[in-house]
């Protein structure tokens, strides 16, 4: 019984943090940049090989997501600057201080990649940069989930 009533206590304890409130506002937005980004990219890899039957498809369909990612790519930043003026970064660790920076290295580092991508000429080029954009994406997204609190 008593262990009931603890459970149940910190379960309210813990749902009591789930509001819809701007902080709920402010991660969402910025998941959702993320999973636009990201997922749009998941997508044209594995539509690729259908595009490719379609001489000139790929880099029309790429021409399209790109009007969704860069504006998903702004909404993150955007949003990244929102939540790190949330944090109380005088107080933060030496640790959170070098993940964030890292990630916010890497997300410099993806745009350019992927906006080297759009320009490549050439099909290893094209393939090297997408390729280092998508992974340093990837690491952005495991560095941001290790801030989140
Ligand atoms: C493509 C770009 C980005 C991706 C994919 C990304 C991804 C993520 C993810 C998955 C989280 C965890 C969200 C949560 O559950 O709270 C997160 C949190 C965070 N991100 Fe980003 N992020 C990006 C850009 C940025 C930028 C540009 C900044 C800073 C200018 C930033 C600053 C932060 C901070 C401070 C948190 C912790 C938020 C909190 O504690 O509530 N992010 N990010």
């Amino acid at each position: 019984m008593g262990i009931g009533v603890v459970s149940i206590g910190s379960i309210l304890a813990s749902t009591n943090s789930a509001a819809f409130d701007v902080d709920a506002i402010r991660v969402g937005l910025h998941l959702l940049a993320m999973a636009v980004w990201i997922g749009g990219q998941v997508i044209m890899i594995a539509l690729l090989p259908l595009l490719r039957e379609v001489e000139g498809l790929p880099a029309k369909a790429a021409q399209a997501f790109g009007r969704v990612a860069w504006p998903a790519f702004a909404l993150a930043v955007l949003t990244g600057i929102w939540n790190i003026l949330t944090v109380p970064m005088a107080d933060v660790s030496t640790g959170y201080n070098i993940v964030l920076g890292i990630k916010l290295l890497l997300v410099v580092g993806a745009g350019i990649a992927t906006w080297m991508h759009q320009r490549a000429s050439t099909a290893s080029m094209r393939g090297a940069t997408a390729g280092m954009g998508f992974v340093a994406s990837l690491i952005v997204v495991v560095l941001g989930s290790m801030l989140a609190h």
